[in-house]
């Protein structure tokens, strides 16, 4: 069986079902993506979440300010756009110059908007398995492991990282699918001890190869969420050749988490056009 998990094709198909749906509809959903600053990453970033829109036939307007842009100006810009019945999603690009507090900004953004899925309410609903935004990198993990057919339930699912982005709304969703979690962040002490258990085990740091094969177990399905770019080429936070012939599967990087990052994006999109023109 291939122990490669491809992406990018699984990603394609989605798109695919996405671009038909979205060819049905009277009208374009349509995503406002806020960018501060001129962040390098976030540029590539948002490109990609820009082309993947437009070829699925979602409206993407990009709002791009100078880093000295003041917190109450945001506000109030995303006041207006939750306002904005033309608008159906709104993304704040992370992270925020230092001199911005993301999380007193995100507060403000309508959660049946909140494509990334950063709001209390969202976060409040993962929590409680109801029906809400789900932030797009945690939702494409669920959705590789679904088109390979992963049994989650009775796992040990070891989480290397405890962002609000990953790590977290990963305890959420595989604790709904009944999954056993351990969570490991930088002050884990002996992490090799963790992730020797994991039945499946998601790394999401930011550090070049931080997981070797003597860090896993035999039979392992590995999902690499890191991103590591070292001269102009990407790894991931797992040494991937090192570990290969240990797992049953694995995600690589790039052409894994990624694509799916920017498609579960377009499905949000469309989920909250179809909420709101449900409702309508
Ligand atoms: N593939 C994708 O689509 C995608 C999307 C988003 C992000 N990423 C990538 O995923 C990685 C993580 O992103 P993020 O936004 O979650 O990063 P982050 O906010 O910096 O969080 C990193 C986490 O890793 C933990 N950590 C740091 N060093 C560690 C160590 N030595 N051992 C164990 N845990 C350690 C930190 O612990 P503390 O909490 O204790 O500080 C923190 O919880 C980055 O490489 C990013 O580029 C990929």
């Amino acid at each position: 069986m291939e122990k490669i998990i491809n992406g990018k094709e699984i990603s394609k198909k989605i798109k695919e079902e996405i671009k038909k749906e979205v060819g049905g509809f009277p009208s374009k959903p349509s995503l406002v993506v806020i960018q501060v600053g001129n962040d390098e990453a976030s540029n590539i970033y948002i490109n990609t979440k820009k082309k993947a829109c437009i070829e699925v036939g979602i409206k993407v307007y990009h709002l791009k300010y100078n880093e000295n842009v003041a917190e109450e100006f945001l506000i109030e810009k995303i006041k207006k756009l939750n306002n904005d019945q033309k608008i159906d999603g709104i993304l704040l690009q992370l992270p925020l110059p230092q001199n911005l507090n993301a999380t007193k900004i995100i507060k403000h953004i309508d959660p049946s908007k909140d494509v990334d899925g950063l709001t209390s309410a969202n976060i409040g609903k993962l929590m409680n398995n109801s029906n809400g935004l789900i932030p797009c990198t945690p939702l494409g993990i669920m959705e590789l492991l679904k088109a390979y057919d992963v049994k989650i339930e009775g796992k040990h699912v070891v989480i290397v990282g405890r962002s609000t982005l990953i790590g977290k709304p990963l305890i959420s969703l595989f604790l709904n699918n009944n999954a056993t979690i351990t969570i490991c962040h930088s002050k884990t002490k002996n992490l090799s001890e963790y992730t020797k258990q994991a039945d499946i085990l998601v790394v999401a740091v930011g550090k070049k190869h931080l997981i070797n094969r003597n860090m896993i177990k035999e039979g392992v399905i590995i999902i690499d969420v890191g991103i590591n770019r070292v001269a102009n080429k990407l790894y991931g936070d797992v040494d991937f050749s090192n570990v290969l012939d240990k797992v049953s599967l694995i995600t690589p990087v790039p052409g894994g988490v990624g694509p799916m990052t920017v498609t579960m994006l377009l499905k949000n999109v469309v989920n909250c056009y179809k909420k709101r023109h449900h409702s309508e």
